[in-house]
């Protein structure tokens, strides 16, 4: 007998973090490396939020807390959904977990069964199809184009659906292409799903706050209340408060849906860390300002790696419009060979060339189910950057 569950053999260790791990490895014995590779804000967390977790600790909120989130935490989503979305919930629609890949899990492990297909546009988070399978459901890749910013149409929705379709999972803007869908395209989108009732909405809103350019973040129940029922709308602090390894991510929907992730956490992990659920009310209800400052940055390092890897030979990089990653095609480089005579026949070949030549480390997009492209994360200090993609193209014009 397996000693590993068949439910488990279904998913393998996520290729993002494999590749952090690795980069880390090299640094530590002495190799000179940029990791871009890494899904989080190099910016600190907020001193208000830090503040109101020592405040939590001194107060003794040191306990278990209501399973799917303390009242404070889920009046204060409550709010934000108000105030940023136009969307009303009552806090027993509302659910907290140990950040949004708890939350997310949550929802597939307890609505999806054996057969049920789930659609995920590619390229994808690498997270999605894994849980799926886990679950026993098909993960459904519909393929993007970069012609079109990677962005899911609606034609290409409408073929995907069949009868068995149990959720459309969503993310804008995304990782790993930085796109987001303005409330037309979304509208394109959502006009289809209000015609097939049995399909629910996923969305994940991870990185709403981190638009450039005056972009208008939208969410689908939002751009049509129609959805309202059968969409789960989730979100979290991780990104745009810089608080990623506080862990803490939230959704709302469905009073049955949030019942069953509240059923489904009672038995797992319990509540989220108390202290972390404070400062969560500290990072939606305290000042947002910040958010602004850093998004200035993000933005100046998105137009100069744009720019920079525009400029190598044989890459071809859109410009997103918004979260902290890029997605070049590599397509150009394919065939070629390095200086030492290995030949880059997949992006993985590239990333790992790449790694080997330079020291930079990328995602190879065929962890995200397309390619042949790879994912930069800009979330690291500018001059490293400029130094990554000066390496970059060093490399790119090393092929022949
Ligand atoms: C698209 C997307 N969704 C969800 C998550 C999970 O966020 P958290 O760190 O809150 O679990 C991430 C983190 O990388 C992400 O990129």
């Amino acid at each position: 007998m397996s000693l590993i569950s068949a439910a488990l053999k279904r998913i393998n260790p996520s290729q993002t973090i494999a590749i952090s791990n690795k980069a880390r490895e090299l640094k530590a014995a002495g190799r000179d490396v940029i990791a871009l590779a890494a899904g989080e804000p190099d910016f600190e967390t907020p001193d208000n939020i830090k503040e109101a977790a020592i405040k939590a600790i001194r107060d003794g909120q040191t306990r278990y807390t209501a399973v799917d989130g303390i009242p404070e935490l889920k009046a204060a989503i409550v709010a934000k959904f108000k105030r940023e979305n136009g969307l009303t919930y009552k806090p027993s629609q509302v659910t907290v977990g140990t950040g949004g890949k708890q939350v997310l899990f949550n929802a597939l492990v307890a609505t999806v069964d054996a057969g049920d297909e789930v659609i995920i546009p590619a390229p994808y988070w690498v997270s999605y199809p894994d849980i799926v399978q886990f679950c026993g459901g098909t993960p459904v890749p519909v393929e993007t184009k970069l012609e079109d910013n990677f962005k899911l149409k609606p034609e290409a929705l409408e073929a995907a659906i069949t009868p068995k379709t149990k959720w459309l999972i969503f993310n804008s803007p995304s990782n790993p292409t930085g796109s987001a869908y303005s409330r037309e395209e979304m509208k394109a989108l959502t006009d289809v799903l209000v015609k097939h009732p049995h399909v629910w909405i996923l969305t994940d809103d991870m990185y709403e706050h981190l638009v450039y350019d005056d972009f208008e973040f939208v969410t689908p129940a939002q751009v049509e209340p129609a959805l309202y029922d059968r969409t789960l709308t989730m979100n979290g602090v991780s990104k745009a408060y810089c608080m990623t390894g506080w862990r803490i991510g939230y959704a709302a929907g469905p009073e049955p849906l949030i019942k069953a992730i509240g059923t489904l956490q009672s038995q797992s992990t319990s509540n989220p860390n108390s202290i972390a659920q404070w400062a969560a009310v500290e990072a939606l209800n305290g000042p947002q300002d910040f958010i602004a400052a850093n998004n200035k940055v993000f933005k100046e390092r998105r137009d100069l790696v744009v720019s920079m890897l525009n400029q190598a030979s044989g890459l071809t990089c859109p410009k997103p419009e918004g979260a902290f990653y890029v997605y070049p095609s590599c397509a150009g480089l394919i065939g070629k060979s390095t200086p030492a005579g290995k030949v880059i026949d997949t992006d993985e070949a590239f990333a790992s060339e790449l790694l080997e030549a330079e020291g930079v480390a990328v995602v190879h997009g065929s962890a995200f189910g397309l390619g042949p492209a790879f994912r930069i994360s800009y979330a690291t200090a500018t001059k490293d950057l400029e130094e990554a993609c000066l390496r970059i193209q060093r490399f790119c014009g090393s092929l022949r």
